[in-house]
């Protein structure tokens, strides 16, 4: 006898998270920034409301899950600001979209294992508004925290998540896409005519609508410091370059990436990487001085990254650990050609890293 084996609302994910968005529909048509907005942080069914994303378990990776190596590094840059501004204390570092904690708990760890007050004089703020971490040294907070008066603001990976509206061109000009249920699948329809500042002029393109005020905001919570943020980008000329037919949107399961976001809805990242531009003139807008950005190859490099396998040649396993990790965070393939833009204010040096004002 054949069963009826049809898996229903689970064929397109997570079958709460699918129903919540076919509900919301109402048998018309979202943005495909709203799809994306609720399948990666509905309040229940979201895809960053679990922990356990990030990592050999999880769907992909990301510098700080490499090796506590990134979050060394990290921790010398801001010891760098700390020294240059005069070692004031307290010192706050604010970690915007810091997910499970592992950039902060590997950065407290090299803190902590260093001669000097820099210990004494830290305190590490994180905002993740989804599943966080449980470091006790972390004060973890939902939103925002006023500003502070000298630290450094970081992220690694927080723009690329940001839900981004979806443009196609036609011969009318760009129309954003749409997302309907047609009683089977997620479909996507065109909307109207938008005009939109030196965008493509054939193919697809994204435009984050929130990268902007979230640098803005990132900028507002220091008074005296630095911004530093690694994110996939590129500058709006190469983003939006008429080549690329397709944008950048690019879902990660099981470690597998693909160009699909209507399947594994609720258990996939989507992610789409980020106008460089734009975010350098919103740190410029907020009154920072910014620097040329570099990759993060050429910045963990000149910072010094090779000199931590040096100092374990007699030690193999680590050794091998640190070479390994190394070579991953450089691959200029891979995670390598992640962008580091900086920017600071009320401090006159050059950031170690960045060698040209701009
Ligand atoms: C790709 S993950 C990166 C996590 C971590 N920084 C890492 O490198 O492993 C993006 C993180 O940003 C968080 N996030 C998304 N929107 C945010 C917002 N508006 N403010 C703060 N965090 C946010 C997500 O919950 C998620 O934990």
């Amino acid at each position: 006898m054949a069963l009826d084996l049809d898996p229903g609302l689970a064929a397109a994910g997570n079958p709460e998270l699918v129903k919540t968005i076919i509900e919301e529909m109402d048998g018309g048509a979202i943005s495909f920034e709203r799809f994306m907005e609720i399948a990666l942080y509905h309040p229940e069914h979201g895809y960053y409301r679990k922990p356990g994303r990030i990592g050999a378990g999880g769907d992909f990776l990301t510098s700080p899950v490499i090796h506590p190596m990134f979050g060394w590094a990290v921790g010398a840059w801001c010891e760098w600001v700390w020294e240059t501004l005069g070692r004031p204390s307290p010192f706050t570092i604010v970690e915007a979209g810091a997910g499970d904690g592992k950039l902060a708990t590997a950065l407290l760890d090299w803190v902590e294992g260093r001669e000097g007050n820099f210990a004494k004089a830290l305190k590490y703020l994180a905002i993740e508004p989804n599943s966080h971490g449980v470091d006790p040294r972390i004060t973890w907070l939902v939103d925002a925290p006023p500003p502070v008066e000298t630290g450094v603001v970081l992220s690694n990976e927080l723009f690329d998540a940001l839900p981004v509206r979806l443009f196609d061109v036609e011969d009318r000009g760009p129309v954003e896409v749409f997302v309907r249920w047609d009683g089977q699948a997620f479909v996507e329809v065109r909307g109207s005519v938008a005009t939109i500042d030196g965008s493509p002029s054939n193919g697809r393109f994204e435009v984050n609508g929130r990268a902007a005020a979230t640098m803005t905001n990132m900028c507002a919570l220091i008074e005296r410091g630095a911004v530093l943020t690694f994110d996939y980008g590129f500058p709006k000329e190469e983003l939006w370059a008429d080549w690329r037919r397709q944008g950048t949107l690019l879902c990660f399961y099981r470690h597998t990436a693909h160009e699909d976001p209507y399947q594994h809805i609720g258990e996939q990242d989507l992610t789409a990487h980020v106008n460089l531009s734009e975010l350098q003139l919103a740190m410029e807008l907020a009154g920072l001085k910014t620097f040329e950005p570099v990759n993060q190859a050429a910045f963990l490099t000149t910072l010094g990254l090779g000199s931590l396998m040096e100092s374990v040649r007699d030690n193999l396993p680590e050794f091998f650990a640190r070479r390994r990790a190394f070579q991953q965070l450089t691959d200029t393939a891979g995670l390598g050609r992640i962008r580091v833009i900086a920017g600071t204010r009320k401090l006159e040096d050059v950031p170690p890293g960045f060698g040209v004002d701009t």
